[in-house]
């Protein structure tokens, strides 16, 4: 039978599939409820200094083919993540990883040092959440000089891993990758929510998220991810975690096919259930045995040869 377990920065996962940030609450016990029902590692919600509140409900809209959310980043602030990073190392025998974002890059460096404390895997870096733009001007992810300073701000505040995650809304995202790549950044996170996009409820005729927009994810992302991971894949060196619409296991392949090494599931979670993840990996198993594939690596970044 097919190995699905991986090898992600020195990380030992049991399989590829890994828990989005923000799709479940902070608890230690949502965490751990994502591990037992067959994540190979968990991201955190993205994290900030201070507690937030998030934005106003309704906060996400769910269709057949996409997601949409405008959560607004709620957080209980850095202080209690770190506790409850430390309870969740206790409770799962699975990488965790926390993410962190800043409002001014510098911010970025205060994070990165206090979250260190709680001792994660590997720190994401979210420097490309779509809905908070009116607070806090454009994400740093579409530039390559502030994505490249955020990262250096980091790497200087840190020596745990890092994986930077990207926004799929930019003319090239291999530059920007490339840039992450030499100011440091350890892997890449691909990719973040897309627009913002809109819906509108046409009974009373106005945006049905109170932000009026919000970030959109799931199966109608999927292709736009897997162009992004290709992309990356062909700029950079460092191991790429895939994310964007997996909701099966003929998903997950394809994302490793286009330069995964691992893949994040978010919004499936709401299509599947919190068993996605087992779901996932009995599919990908299948395929893998039925295609002759004994471990993940043989199948990774293959759609580049
Ligand atoms: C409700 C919701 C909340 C999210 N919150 C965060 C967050 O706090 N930080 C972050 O980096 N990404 C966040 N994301 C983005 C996901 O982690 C993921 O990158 C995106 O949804 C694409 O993957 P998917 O199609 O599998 O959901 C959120 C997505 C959703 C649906």
């Amino acid at each position: 039978m097919a190995n699905l377990a991986v090898d992600f920065l020195g990380m030992k996962m049991k399989n590829p599939t890994v828990l989005a940030s923000g799709i479940m609450d902070f608890s230690a016990s949502s965490m751990k409820y994502a591990v037992d029902s067959g994540a190979g590692a968990v991201v955190t919600k993205s994290i900030s200094l201070e507690e937030r509140k998030g934005h106003k409900s309704p906060i996400i809209i769910t269709e057949k083919a996409f997601v949409m959310n405008a959560v607004g980043l709620s957080n209980p602030g850095v202080d209690a993540a770190v506790e409850d990073i430390k309870d969740l190392k206790k409770k799962v025998d699975a990488p965790v990883i926390a993410s962190i974002f800043g409002k001014v890059k510098k911010e970025y460096g205060e994070m990165a040092r206090r979250i260190s404390e709680a001792r994660p895997d590997m720190i994401e870096v979210n420097i490309s959440c779509p809905n908070v733009e009116d607070e806090f001007g454009k994400p740093f992810s579409l530039e390559c000089e502030s994505a490249a300073d955020v990262t250096r701000i980091v790497k200087e505040n840190t020596k745990i891993p890092i994986s930077v995650k990207l926004s799929p809304n930019v003319p090239s995202i291999g530059k920007i990758a490339k840039a992450v790549e030499d100011a440091g950044a350890d892997a890449i996170t691909a990719i973040n929510t897309v627009g913002p996009g809109m819906a509108i409820d046409i009974e009373s005729g106005k945006p049905i998220l109170k932000n009026k927009a919000g970030g959109v994810s799931g199966p109608a992302i999927r292709p736009l991810a897997v162009k992004a991971v290709y992309d990356i894949y062909e700029s950079v060196s460092i191991p790429i975690m895939g994310v964007g619409g997996i909701t099966t296991g003929n998903d997950a392949i394809e994302m490793i096919m286009a330069g995964a090494s691992a893949v994040q599931i978010g919004s499936a979670v709401y299509y599947r259930g919190i068993d996605v993840f087992s779901k996932v990996c009995d599919e990908a198993r299948e395929f893998m045995d039925k295609q002759g594939y004994s471990k993940i690596k043989d199948m990774a970044g293959i759609a580049h040869e």
